[in-house]
């Protein structure tokens, strides 16, 4: 773990990173990256969105701005990890399918097997809506609230084989109030998210990181 990344290529606004979108919910994040990459010409572009299941709201997004948009459901093995490692062959024929260069996992809420993180690693981002490692898993902003934090925030980060373990390439705070529910600490997240995700897909597209 923590080692065998392969970032992205450097690329440019004349020849930008393709990136594919995963989302399983409603894809705020996803609606402020394309705005963002919509604002102007940046050196990464939306081509494909996926969600795990065709019922994801956050699907209109992908249609409203014309981009490949895919609802793909788990399949009906019993086994649940085969069931897991057929979807994710699925997902990744469709990565591959589309040229992809960079899959950016925004609110896809299913943990990925080793065999997929392992074909992508490097090139396989999250956002995760903590400061890792503190609050890593499911229910962030609940263990948050319970452990009584008075900061919390997002962490941006390479997707190893753990959980939320990987290499952290940016986190930003926001104040946890008294007074919070879930949804307000939730909400107050999702905001600082919206910017950073795609600041730092712009540093990952310029070649900024290094591993
Ligand atoms: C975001 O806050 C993201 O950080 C979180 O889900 C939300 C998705 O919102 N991701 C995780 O919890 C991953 N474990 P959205 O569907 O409105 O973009």
């Amino acid at each position: 773990m923590g080692e065998g990344y392969l970032l992205p290529r450097a690329a440019s606004i004349d020849n930008p990173l393709r990136i594919a979108v995963l989302i399983s919910g409603g894809g705020s994040g996803l609606a402020a990256l394309l705005k963002y990459q919509q604002e102007q010409t940046r050196n990464h572009n939306t081509v494909l969105v996926i969600a795990d299941s065709p019922d994801a709201k956050g699907i209109e997004h992908g249609n409203r701005y014309g981009i490949e948009t895919h609802g793909i459901s788990l399949p009906e093995i019993t086994d649940k990890l085969q069931r897991r490692i057929f979807h994710e062959e699925l997902i990744h024929k469709a990565l591959v399918k589309a040229d992809i260069e960079l899959v950016v996992l925004s609110g896809y809420m299913r943990i990925l097997t080793p065999n997929f993180v392992r074909r992508w690693k490097g090139r396989l981002v999250n956002i995760h809506p903590s400061l890792l490692p503190k609050y890593p898993g499911a229910h962030a902003h609940r263990d948050a609230l319970a452990d009584g934090a008075t900061i919390s925030g997002c962490t941006i980060h390479l997707v190893d084989e753990g959980v939320d373990s990987g290499m952290i390439l940016a986190q930003r705070e926001v104040p946890v109030l008294a007074e919070d529910t879930e949804f307000d600490l939730q909400e107050r997240i999702k905001k600082v998210e919206h910017s950073l995700y795609p600041e730092v897909l712009d540093k990952i597209a310029a070649g900024e990181y290094s591993v």
